[in-house]
């Protein structure tokens, strides 16, 4: 049996012993309002928006049920999830049940986050891109990261190698976290964070690489990533994004044009690129080479090569719906020219 089965039956039982004591009865309506899923942090579950919601657990005393949770769970505190609010600090609305301290920790991939849980939110579903940061090969790059959050992937990047990351960020909750998890993982010599709108205070052409960690998209800072980049030699920009995987005219709202083409000139798919057996990934590639060239164009004399050198479909958003990474190279023509730099593909 999975371990999370395990500590659902055990959370369970510790459950029906207290409802016993209270000269209840366990009955199905109440055990749908026992968690399946949850996320601890040290000494703390945070529990998601519907658990205890309804059944006989409103009308226990709140407290011997928090303090049973907290016991079957190994923790002190509990918390339950609410909506993540559509505001542009995408701020959580957690609230505490037992405990009163906010700041929760959390090690993953051997890396320490701490975050005030009311007021940011900690995002375990995207493990596989912040693994990916973690192993990329940027030993000695320059990284600005334009929506660094606590620091998911200003930390692991940092861990990985970057010689520096800026790391922008506008919620000063998220700042305070960010500077904390950098002088925990002692990196903060390596990381300068650039608190307000990255369209404002994001640094110029000094990068190899730029982390666009926003979805549904991020393509309001694509000029400011574009000059963050080296301009002598460009470098690559790591654009989230989600991605519906049926054309409809949602889709056609995200960019007002959807272009499905072949490479031109200007535009290339590196070869090894897999697209998960959907063309319309594909598709959307040159949607979003299409708009970066045009950009380029409006900023430099020179033409700029675009290559989308790798995809990641990190994980479902909604139905059709996915969260996905393009990792798109942006290079001035002059560098692809030099013979060294040209392309294999
Ligand atoms: C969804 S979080 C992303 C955090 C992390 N990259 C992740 O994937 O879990 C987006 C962060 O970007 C910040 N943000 C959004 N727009 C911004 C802007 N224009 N300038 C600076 N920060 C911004 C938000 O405050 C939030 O902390």
């Amino acid at each position: 049996m999975k371990m999370v089965a395990i500590k659902r039956q055990g959370l369970e039982k510790d459950l029906g012993s207290l409802l016993e004591s209270a000269g209840f009865a366990l009955t199905e309506k109440d055990r749908k309002y026992i968690p399946k899923k949850w996320d601890i942090f040290s000494d703390l579950v945070l529990l998601p928006a519907d658990a205890f919601s309804g059944g006989i657990w409103i009308s226990l005393e709140p407290i011997a049920l928090w303090k049973c949770v907290a016991k079957s769970f190994h923790v002190d505190r509990v918390a339950r999830q609410g909506r993540i609010r559509s505001d542009a600090f995408r701020s959580p609305r957690v609230e505490m049940l037992l405990g009163s301290n906010t700041w929760a920790k959390k090690k993953e991939n051997g890396l320490i986050y701490e975050l005030n849980i009311t007021k940011s939110m900690f995002s375990s579903g995207n493990i596989t891109e912040k693994t990916r940061m973690l192993n990329l090969d940027c030993e000695g790059d320059v990284i600005v990261d334009l929506f660094a959050g606590i620091g998911y992937f200003t930390i692991p990047l940092l861990k990985a190698g970057a010689a520096k990351v800026y790391a922008c960020e506008w919620n000063p909750y998220a700042v305070e976290a960010l500077r904390r998890n950098l002088k925990l993982n002692r990196m903060e010599d390596r990381c300068e964070v650039l608190f307000g709108d990255n369209r404002q205070v994001a640094p110029v052409g000094v990068a190899d690489r730029v982390v666009l960690g926003l979805i549904p998209s991020s393509e309001m800072s694509w000029p400011a990533a574009i000059k963050c980049l080296k301009t002598s030699h460009g470098g690559v920009l790591h654009v989230h994004m989600n991605v519906e995987t049926l054309k409809t005219d949602q889709q056609q709202h995200v960019f007002s044009t959807y272009h499905t083409e072949q490479s031109s000139d200007y535009f290339y798919i590196a070869s090894s690129v897999d697209w998960k057996n959907s063309p319309l990934f594909r598709d959307f590639a040159f949607t979003i080479m299409r708009r970066l060239h045009d950009m380029c164009n409006e900023m430099f004399l020179e033409r700029w090569l675009i290559t989308v050198v790798h995809f990641e479909r990190v994980k479902s958003y909604g139905p059709k719906v996915w969260h996905c990474v393009y990792d798109v190279e942006l290079r001035p023509l002059s560098y692809r020219n030099s013979s060294s730099n040209r392309l294999i593909n």
